[in-house]
This record gives structure tokens, C-alpha cells and sequence, in this order.
């Protein structure tokens, strides 16, 4: 018999379905204890595998803080079932993340696996998710790949891709007339993909790109690369950088007196999440996101309100990812009235409208969101609003994905 992965896309998403509706059937028919009690009664197990230690140990706690929150606001309940949380810390090491997410399934038999925020790590779930047909909810990592050649029906992302959030800054500075530039970012697939969406823009928009510059992550040492680029002398830089990476990325591009000469620019994981700690490093930095922290509408203002109220500190993208993937679950629970029967679940899943505080989405038919792309800048603390870069976005295109639906 063939491995579940090597089978055709199409030959899986049958069998998946048919072998969900048949467990759901059978259990109905002969009372099966297990089957049964699994769909109907006691707590929905939700498997958290995110980084409580490490450079992205803060942007877990955000996605964690978010999703508790929008699952405390329907009474700590999904579907009527209490809610019980299993948790690992992934510490962002893709070495560990199997034996990591095989805890979460083998040994406390989650019904829905939840995480993560390093791209490497959640390429590891994605393939446990597969092979032993697990429901998986990405709340962060932007993977490619996840909602691309890997996608599956049982694998949805409630954040953005990795390229989706670089294609809208390549842009938006291709249209400022921006001629040249310079990137720098790890090399692993976030990093990788983020310069790649931004390059395919900006290039098919006149732009140059003089030179990628790389580090493996979750290296910090900047300083010769950052000597590098004042002797090339691009119009601009392009960077992704993130948590505690990102902190010491503006720091250090202040400290070598490159911030006022060569304008930084990034995915907005750049000032995400980090305005605190940097002081003025971030001033007037321009990034593009699908979030940004002056929105102002009604339902921003709401979950800010709340946010701050349960946490004393202010939300960010990576909170509104946790929220999100919340509101998703709260939806799609709703609708199976608490079963877990997965046919049923990713059904409403993929026909869910999430109202989220970053504006109404949809899952592509990749499972990735369609969404709108903000141009932020940095001004004092916060990621203020300059304009949509680009309308629902649905990018990489989506027949990457080779899934029937
Ligand atoms: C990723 O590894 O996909 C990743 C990590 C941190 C971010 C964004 C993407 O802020």
C-alpha cells in the first residue's frame, strides 16, 4: 500500500473524506464508546504547538493570548463542548518538531492540532497532519508550501503566506520610483520567500534587486552585512526580520548610521510586536501586512479594547492570527454543533467569512486567506495606516495547490 503522502492530492482528499464519514457512520450505527464520545461529549482537545522559549518566544504567547480570547468570548466553549488545551513549546527548532507533534497526537490525541510560527517547524506538522489525517490550524507560519504543493484538505492557515506579504512592498516601491534595492533576511523559507514575493513585484515593476544577503537563523551578527550594504548604495532595503531578530535588526541598522541614508523597508514583521523595545530605531519605517494597529473599525477597536483588558499590553499581528484562528474554530464548531466529524468541520471551514479584526477574509482554495494588504509606517508606538496596498490578495496563486475541492 502507498504511504499517505505519496498519494495523488485528489486520491487523498477521497479517502480522507470517505474515511471520516465511515468512522462517523460505523460509530453511529454500533454505539462504538470511543467514536462515539469523540463527536459528541467531553472537552474538545485543542493540541497547541508553538515557542514559549527562543527569538519567537513572544510572537506564541501573542498567537496563545488571542486565541484563549476569542474562545473565552463563547464561554471558554466551542460548539457547547468545554475546551481542553495540550501544549508543547516547539522552541522554533525544526529539529524537534516531530517527536514535538507526535506528542500532541499519539500521546494526547488532540481532535485539532494548532501551530506554528517558524515556517521549518510547521513543514514538520503539516506532514504528521497528513499522515495520520489530524486537523491542522496554521496561526503564523507562512510556509509556502503549506497552502501550495503540500496543501491538504485538513491543513488550513488563518495568517498569510510568506510570499504574500513581500509581493505588496515590491509594489508599492517599484511605484515610488524605487530603482534599485538591496535584501537581507535569514535563509530558511520564511526569509526565502518573503524576498521572492517581494522581487517577483518590484522587478515586474522596473526594480533591480543588487544583492540578496543572507544569515542562517536565528543568527543576529548584522554588522558586516550591514557594511556591505552602505558600500553598495542601493535606493533602498528590503528585509524580513522577525521578534527578537527584528529588535536588533533596527537597532543595529540605527547604530551604523544607515537609518536616514538608505530608507529600510520590510514585511511588516519587521515592527510588528517590537515598537516597545526598540525606542526610535523604527521611526517612519514603512512595511506592508495585512494587519496594522490604526485600523479603526469597529470590530479593531473591540478586540483592542478586550485584548488589553485580559492581557495589559497591547495586541499585535500575531495576536489577531491566535483571535482569528478562534473565531474560525468557534464558527466552524458551531455549525457541527460541537462534533468533530472532519468532512463536516473542514466543510465549514472552508466556506467560513472570518471577521477579523484585520478585516473580513476567506480561505483560498489552497486554504490560505484572501486578504487585504495594508501599507503601514511606524509613527511613535504604533503601525499606523497609510493605505491598501493591495485589495484581497490571493497570492502565490493558488493552483500551486493541486487539491480537488
Ligand atoms: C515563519 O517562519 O514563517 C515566520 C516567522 C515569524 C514571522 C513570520 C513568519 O513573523
Amino acid at each position: 500500500m502507498k504511504q499517505e503522502s505519496e498519494k495523488k492530492p485528489q486520491a487523498r482528499r477521497r479517502e480522507f473524506l470517505k474515511q471520516g464519514s465511515a468512522l462517523g457512520g460505523l460509530a453511529a450505527i454500533a454505539g462504538v464508546p470511543g467514536l462515539a464520545r469523540a463527536q459528541s461529549s467531553g472537552p474538545v482537545k485543542l493540541g497547541l504547538m508553538l515557542p514559549a522559549t527562543g527569538t519567537f518566544a513572544q510572537l506564541g504567547s501573542a498567537i496563545e493570548n488571542g486565541l484563549k480570547l476569542a474562545i473565552d468570548e463563547k464561554g471558554g466553549k466551542l460548539g457547547g463542548r468545554e475546551v481542553e488545551y495540550f501544549k508543547v513549546d516547539d522552541e522554533s527548532d525544526p529539529a524537534k518538531a516531530t517527536d514535538n507533534v507526535n506528542r500532541l497526537v499519539t500521546r494526547d490525541k488532540v481532535d485539532v492540532l494548532i501551530g506554528t510560527v517558524h515556517s521549518g517547524v510547521a513543514l514538520a506538522m503539516v506532514k504528521v497532519a497528513k499522515d495520520t489525517n489530524t486537523i491542522l490550524l496554521i496561526p503564523n507560519a507562512g510556509a509556502d508550501a503549506a497552502t501550495g504543493p503540500l496543501c491538504a484538505p485538513n491543513v488550513f492557515r488563518t495568517s498569510f503566506a510568506n510570499s504574500q506579504t513581500g509581493y505588496p512592498m515590491g509594489k508599492v516601491m517599484a511605484e515610488r520610483g524605487i530603482k534599485t534595492a538591496v535584501t537581507i533576511s535569514w535563509k530558511y523559507a520564511a526569509g526565502e520567500e518573503s524576498v521572492a514575493g517581494f522581487k517577483d513585484a518590484f522587478t515586474r515593476g522596473g526594480g533591480k534587486v543588487l544583492k540578496e544577503l543572507w544569515l542562517p537563523f536565528p543568527n543576529v551578527e548584522f554588522q558586516p552585512l550591514l557594511t556591505e550594504i552602505a558600500a553598495l548604495k542601493p535606493d533602498a532595503v528590503y528585509t524580513f526580520f522577525a521578534g527578537a531578530g527584528a529588535v536588533k535588526f533596527l537597532k543595529d541598522y540605527q547604530a551604523a548610521g544607515l537609518k536616514g541614508r538608505i530608507p529600510l523597508y520590510g514585511s511588516g514583521f519587521l515592527t510588528d510586536g517590537v515598537l516597545e523595545a526598540v525606542g526610535d530605531a523604527a521611526e517612519g519605517v514603512e512595511t506592508t501586512l495585512h494587519y496594522a494597529d490604526s485600523l479603526d473599525t469597529p470590530k479593531d477597536k473591540t478586540f483592542r479594547l478586550a485584548y488589553v483588558k485580559a492581557y495589559k499590553t497591547q495586541p499585535d499581528v500575531y495576536a489577531v492570527q491566535g483571535y482569528d484562528t478562534g473565531l474560525l474554530l468557534a464558527q466552524a464548531f458551531d455549525k457541527t454543533k460541537g462534533g468533530v466529524d472532519k468532512p463536516a468541520l473542514i466543510r465549514a471551514m472552508e466556506t467560513a467569512t472570518v471577521d477579523s479584526p484585520r478585516g473580513a477574509w476567506h480561505f483560498s482554495k489552497a486554504h490560505n486567506p484572501v486578504q487585504d494588504m495594508y501599507l503601514r509606517k511606524v509613527v511613535g508606538k504604533q503601525n499606523r495606516v497609510v493605505n491598501i496596498a493591495i485589495k484581497q490578495l490571493d497570492y502565490p496563486p493558488a493552483d500551486r495547490c493541486k487539491m480537488s475541492s
